[in-house]
């Protein structure tokens, strides 16, 4: 509903439109996550819904919620009992307070939700954002709502493109979701259960929505997938495109300075996306690639279908693409049946590579997921010590790699005001957070600096 068709307010005889009706987001888990809530609220956008970043003052509230590991749903859970507090205080007070759960919890649990959090009024998977508008017509009709079938219709092509300005608000990287879902069936992960099988968006859509991204001042984009470089989709020359393709043509959209893609999976790095590394200066040399363990036995219990010699080789020809390049990863301990020499060969694989960052988890059993039925589950204790050992290696390759930076030349693109007053903070190609003078440059201005020294998890640096 467009806000002019909105009823309009004549009390005290002057006719002035209605405040509009509020909603709170709330995201946790991965930045698609992120972009799913952006396009939510452009979604609301269009039916009349304001975002609040106040969830006192919101009449409708959001949980995009995340599934991946432990006890995510329990948070869920508790979350929506202090909101339910809330909706309670609201009704006292005569204000509806609408209440919905969004994201993986929603499409694993379903109406489980409804049941335990009498409070939701609504529960709406990934693949039906487009829906919402429609839901909360129902909801006002009447009765609680679950929407998490697979709906037939793309929903990108029904999601509305957010307004210049919005784009504007959120700064100058933004997120463009390229590919969802995934068809690896990794035996400790649950994504294939909840965001479905692997769908790529065609290429007309992707390159209208970085164009309209890039119009709007945007001068970074990260493409986002669960599987991002098992991506292709039919070029304009009819032929079938994987990312390398995708990539080379929104290097060529004016005003689009950087490129990032995330996440991968080493069994999709195909030739011609090494090929994007060496040739394109816009595509950030920074890649983000899980291997999850450095042990082979593990890696077949866990259906990554590649050894760890493969991984190896893999970053043998990425950098001899683009030698500049960072490496991070993903990493799983005590995934079952996960033994000492197992956990040993993790630690071989991670000091041969020297990641610039990485992620570690212990494994955390997912229901429905093979590696939940598998025998020899890791004790606690054995994870806990294990993940300490794993961190203290990575936690000292990352600041090596920081150190590294100082006395280094670098472009940065200045992206926020900084925390301090008269600092601003950027970005460098390595996605260090750079602090730099306010006077360096303008929001959105990509600037060459030198790093001066290194601060806690960031690079302080002046312009050359
Ligand atoms: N337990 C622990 N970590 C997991 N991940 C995915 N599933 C699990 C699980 N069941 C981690 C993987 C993946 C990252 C997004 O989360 O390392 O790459
Ligand atoms: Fe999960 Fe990634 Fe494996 Fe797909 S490739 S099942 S998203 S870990």
């Amino acid at each position: 509903m467009e806000l002019e068709t909105l009823s309009l307010n004549t009390e005290n005889g002057a006719e002035t439109a209605p405040a509009p009706k509020k909603v709170f987001v709330k995201t946790y888990g991965c930045q698609m996550n992120v972009y799913d809530s952006q396009r939510m609220t452009d979604a609301l956008a269009a039916d009349g819904y304001a975002a609040t970043e106040i969830i006192e003052d919101a009449d409708l509230v959001l949980l995009n919620t995340c599934h991946i590991r432990e006890r995510a749903a329990e948070k869920v859970y508790s979350e929506l009992g202090r909101i339910r507090e809330l909706k309670q205080e609201k009704a006292a007070a005569g204000r509806e307070m609408l209440i919905g759960v969004a994201g993986c919890v929603a499409q694993a649990e379903g109406r489980e939700i409804i049941r335990r959090a009498p409070a939701v009024d609504l529960v709406i998977g990934p693949q039906t954002y487009h829906r919402l508008p429609d839901v909360l017509r129902r909801v006002r009709g009447g009765g609680r709502v679950v929407e998490t079938e697979y709906a037939v219709e793309d929903k990108f092509e029904h999601l509305p493109q957010p307004k210049r300005a919005d784009v504007a608000k959120r700064g100058v990287a933004a997120f463009l979701t390229v590919q969802e879902g995934c068809d690896k069936f990794c035996t400790f992960c649950v994504v294939p259960y909840t965001r479905g099988s692997e769908v790529s968006r065609p290429v007309t859509q992707i390159v209208a929505e970085a164009e309209r991204l890039a119009e709007a001042g945007v001068r970074e984009v990260t493409l986002l997938g669960q599987n991002v470089n098992a991506w292709h989709g039919e070029g304009a020359d009819g032929a079938e495109w994987g990312l390398g393709r995708l990539l080379y043509r929104l290097a060529e959209i004016p005003g689009i300075a950087r490129l990032r893609y995330t996440t991968s999976h080493p069994r999709d790095m195909d030739d011609e996306l090494i090929a994007a590394h060496r040739d394109l200066p816009t595509l950030m040399p920074y890649l983000h690639l899980p291997v999850q363990s450095g042990s082979d036995r593990i890696l077949k219990a866990m259906n990554r279908r590649h050894k760890a010699v493969d991984y190896l080789r893999l970053l043998d020809r990425v950098r001899a693409a683009r030698s500049d390049i960072a490496l991070s990863g993903d990493f799983i301990v005590g995934f079952p049946g996960e033994t000492d020499a197992d956990f040993e060969d993790t630690m071989r694989l991670v000091r041969e590579v020297g990641y610039a960052s990485a992620f570690s988890f212990k494994y955390s059993p997912r229901p429905g997921t093979p590696g939940a039925e598998m025998p020899d589950h890791v004790p606690e204790k054995v994870k806990d010590e294990r993940l300490h050992t794993l961190q203290a290696l990575l936690v000292e390759q990352q600041q090596a790699f920081t150190q590294s930076m100082v006395g280094r030349t670098m472009t940065t693109l200045i992206e926020k005001p900084g925390r301090q007053a008269g600092q601003k903070v950027g970005r460098s190609p390595w996605l260090q957070p750079v602090i730099v003078d306010e006077k360096a440059g303008e929001i959105g201005d990509i600037i060459e600096v030198r790093i001066t020294h290194p601060g806690f998890n960031s690079l302080y640096a002046e312009p050359i």
